[in-house]
């Protein structure tokens, strides 16, 4: 599946480039063109677009509040980087490392003020939901930032990666639904949803982060893993099985969300992003 071939895409690279372009002060838009434009999957706002349209709505429609959540993912990892001393991010050095610290923690506060300025006419129930996201991004990085190594225990870091990484996939695929015109009901399914393939991810980010198989991204102080977490009572091999079957958990529970909305082409292309990011990634494990 080559993903940079889809047309959701392309319309989300479309987006960020005129944003960039139309950006005046050269310092920030030389680092926002660094975190924006330099190869990053765009599943979040990919998510939020297809949901949208099996809602019936539009791109045009939907775009901007997929630009908002890429926006603020973007600041999220420029921020992830600085606790976390990332030194390489996409294969290129990170943000604070390319343009020091103090630089990228402004530009990730400013591409946080354009996602408000972004999602900011979709009414109160989206402002809302994105604000709540924000809020739980923090918190995730918290706890992540607490934990004690040899007592973080399997309900903190699924609380820590629920806050961290779910939850901006959950509020995009329900941002999605509100966009294309559902009621709370459907989009609190789409919110299930996007939260189900968040946590899978996220294991699985983490699964290859403890195999130490990652590519293209490197730093200083690690996450918590589940591996990890599971290896307090269990062997490396039953561990790293153990959280396989977390993903797998997940990942079902994704696709029997997906199975309740409307058959369309928005549809299968949610389908094939979920094994994309998550059982596919684990293909060589
Ligand atoms: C990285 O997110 C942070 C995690 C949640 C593991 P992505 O893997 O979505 O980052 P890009 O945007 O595609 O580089
Ligand atoms: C995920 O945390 C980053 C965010 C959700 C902001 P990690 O620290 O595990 O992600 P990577 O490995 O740096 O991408
Ligand atoms: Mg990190």
């Amino acid at each position: 599946m080559n993903i940079e071939e889809w047309e959701e895409y392309r319309y989300v690279e479309f987006g960020i480039n005129t944003f960039i372009t139309q950006m005046k002060e050269p310092s920030l838009k030389k680092m926002v063109e660094h975190v924006c434009n330099t190869g990053g999957k765009r599943i979040r706002p990919i998510i939020l677009l297809l949901s949208s349209e099996i809602c019936s709505g539009t791109y045009h429609q939907s775009l901007e509040a997929a630009l908002a959540v890429e926006m603020m993912h973007s600041a999220s990892l420029i921020h992830d980087d600085l606790l976390d001393q990332g030194l390489i991010r996409r294969n290129l050095p990170s943000a604070p490392e390319k343009f020091g610290p103090s630089k990228a923690l402004l530009c990730g506060d400013y591409l946080i003020a354009k996602s408000i300025e972004l999602i900011s006419p979709y009414g109160e129930r989206v402002i809302k939901d994105f604000g709540k996201a924000g809020m739980d991004m923090a918190e995730g990085e918290v706890l992540d930032l607490r934990f004690d190594k040899d007592n973080f225990g399997e309900s903190n870091y699924f609380d820590c990666i629920y806050k961290k990484t779910a939850s901006l996939f959950a509020i995009s695929a329900s941002i999605g639904a509100y966009t294309g015109g559902a009621d709370e009901a459907l989009a609190g399914r789409f919110n299930f949803f996007g939260n189900s393939l968040g946590t899978a991810y996220q294991i699985v980010d983490d699964i290859l982060e403890f195999l130490e198989v990652v590519e293209g991204k490197e730093s200083k102080f690690t996450s918590e893993t589940l591996p990890h977490v599971y290896m307090m009572n269990l062997s490396k091999e039953e561990a790293i099985q153990k959280s396989i079957d977390a993903v797998k958990l997940h990942v079902n529970a994704a696709k029997e969300t997906l199975l309740t909305f409307k058959e369309c082409p928005a549809r299968d292309k949610l389908f094939q992003i979920t094994d994309y990011i998550t059982v596919d990634m684990l293909e060589n494990v």
